[in-house]
């Protein structure tokens, strides 16, 4: 068993706060009933359902078949308090690149961060962002080239994490329906990181919108514009264009 990371962190309870200490690791399909417990947990919790794409243990198991990793953060008495699953969809239809217009040659090479959790009572300790930064070497050293997610215009947290860690609002549509059309789905902004950029871009034009605006920043995103960092207080999503709108 790898440990990828280990450190303290502070647990909310009830009676207050208290320290705690983590492991963090991959962890391998025998342990994927207690992601599971957690994933549907945390579910149960959320105020707003609309930001949180459940996966299924099948789902989730027949990926892992196919090379998909699931980094496990454990606290001190072993029970699993976060994780992040990570897969590598190929060149199926699923692959985001293809939300991007990502060019044909470049999709074998992204990794899709899917889901992240972490149990309210651990909240607070960056472990988001501190699983994403063991994960960025990680498919690196895999070989991938592109980072890729959704993320719901309504999940602020989870959209300052990932833009935190460089990664650009690059189309936002709706995803996850069973329509054709995919009418019925769910809005999700479409993020991307290169993780092999070529060339320092020089960006030309700036404007910032309320996140929760879909039609204007669908206009804007149309017309070549890129997420580019988000103003948490403010929920203000600030952006660019590039000079080389194309490159990826
Ligand atoms: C998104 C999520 C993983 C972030 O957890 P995290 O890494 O612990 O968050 P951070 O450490 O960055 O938290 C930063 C601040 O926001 C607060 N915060 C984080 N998530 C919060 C939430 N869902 N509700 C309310 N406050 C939250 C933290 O308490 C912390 O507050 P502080 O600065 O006053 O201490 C977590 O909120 C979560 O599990 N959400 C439900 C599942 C989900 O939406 N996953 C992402 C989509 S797959």
């Amino acid at each position: 068993m790898t440990i990828l990371k280990k450190g303290q962190l502070i647990r909310h309870t009830d009676g207050g706060t208290k320290k705690d200490e983590y492991v963090m690791r991959l962890i391998s399909t025998k342990d994927l009933k207690d992601v599971v417990a957690l994933e549907n947990y945390v579910y149960d919790l959320l105020p707003n359902k609309q930001v949180f794409f459940v996966d299924s243990y099948e789902e989730m198991l027949d990926d892992m078949k196919q090379g998909a990793k699931i980094i496990g953060v454990y606290n001190k008495s072993k029970d699993l308090i976060a994780y992040r699953y990570i897969g590598f969809p190929g060149k199926v239809s699923k692959n985001l690149g293809n939300d991007i217009n990502m060019p044909k040659e470049e999709l074998p090479k992204v990794a899709h961060l899917e889901t992240t959790v972490v149990h309210p009572e651990y909240r607070g300790n960056s472990l988001q962002s501190l699983t994403l930064e063991q994960t960025i070497p990680m498919v690196k050293d895999f070989g991938y080239s592109h980072l890729l997610c959704t993320v719901s215009p309504q999940n602020i947290y989870s959209l300052y994490n990932i833009m935190k860690n460089g990664l650009r609002v690059k189309a936002l549509k709706k995803k996850y329906g069973t329509a054709q059309d995919g009418s019925d789905g769910l809005w999700r902004f479409i993020l991307h990181r290169n993780l092999n950029p070529k060339t320092t871009r020089r960006t030309s034009e700036f404007l910032s919108l309320p996140i929760i605006d879909i039609e204007p920043q669908i206009q804007l995103i149309t017309k070549g514009f890129v997420g580019l960092w988000l103003s948490r207080e403010a929920q203000l999503l600030n952006y660019v264009r590039f000079e080389d709108n194309l490159a990826y």
